[in-house]
């Protein structure tokens, strides 16, 4: 299980407010190259929406400070975790998210990658669909079979465990109801020593916590995308309905939306720039004599 970012975000999502970040990801295009992807949410100074209001949906995670993003994005969340990879700093990124998201008291805890593309206008479309105050764990699994895994239920005994969870890089969201239901394994610190029960990442420790120790079943969605499927299946007539989107390398081959649109692949070799003016075609940024 990859993962290559170390900045995730967490979109604490209440309706009144959902315009908001709509607006939001009217963010100028970022420079074209080589850069990193960047999110589109990403408020710069010309997002329409004030800063404040961004800030109250939108946390961005990192394992570092980075003044220039705490400036153009307002809430900027250093986790102090380790910059790696390793199942340890990815467990300690969530545990920190799922710590805010509990203190924000939002409805919704939506957690995706900063190589993702949010298309909020479907996710809140998904989300109406579910009651906050309920059981909610929905995404997409990676596997298409329950992950084994080996618990730890006390100092030298193991046993088998099987669980379904849903693929950090495609994303997820947890209904408040639920979260709350999770606090005593995944509150203050207790989340790393439930990743440690099972020895396994984040997001299959989120699975874990809800499928094996809770018994709420995860809900399928095929509108959540990672870097890790074939991403030109994804029909570009139906992009609107998709929740998020990824891109990627596969085997040494670039994994991206196929689509035409007013950027080139080199460009906007994500296609993100391209799906959002697809999908938001009065984006400022958004060239205006595009033909789709
Ligand atoms: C990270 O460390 C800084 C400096 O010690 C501290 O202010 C901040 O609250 C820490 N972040 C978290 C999420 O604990």
């Amino acid at each position: 299980m990859l993962k290559r970012c170390g900045r995730r975000l967490l979109l604490a999502l209440a309706g009144a407010l959902l315009a908001c970040l709509l607006v939001l990801t009217a963010d100028p295009p970022p420079v074209p190259g080589p850069a990193p992807p960047q999110w589109p949410g990403a408020g710069g100074p010309r997002a329409a929406c004030s800063r404040p209001r961004f800030s109250f949906q939108t946390f961005i995670f990192t394992d570092g400070d980075d003044e220039a993003l705490a400036r153009r994005t307002g809430n900027v969340v250093n986790t102090n975790c380790s910059a790696a990879h390793s199942r340890q700093a990815l467990s300690c990124k969530m545990a920190v998210e799922y710590d805010h998201f509990i203190e924000s008291g939002r409805k919704w805890f939506c957690h995706v990658d900063d190589d993702n593309y949010v298309n909020v206008r479907a996710l809140l479309r998904l989300l109406a669909g579910y009651p906050h105050t309920q059981d909610v764990y929905i995404g997409k699994p990676s596997l298409d079979r329950p992950i084994q895994a080996t618990e730890r239920v006390s100092e030298n005994k193991m046993r088998p465990v099987h669980f379904w969870f849903a693929t950090g890089g495609a994303g997820f969201c947890i209904s408040r109801g639920l979260a709350l239901k999770m606090s005593p394994w995944a509150s203050r610190g207790h989340f790393m020593s439930t990743a440690e029960r099972i020895r396994l990442p984040d997001d299959c420790t989120i699975g874990y916590i809800v499928e094996a120790l809770l018994g709420v079943p995860l809900i399928r969605s095929r509108l959540f995308h990672s870097h890790l499927e074939n991403l030109q299946q994804v029909p570009a007539s139906e992009l609107h309905e998709q929740v998020t989107l990824s891109y990627g390398m596969f085997e040494s081959k670039r994994n991206a939306i196929h689509m035409k649109g007013p950027f080139s692949v080199e460009a906007d070799p994500s296609r993100f720039r391209s799906i959002h003016c697809h999908l938001y075609p009065d984006t400022p940024w958004c060239p205006h004599s595009a033909v789709f």
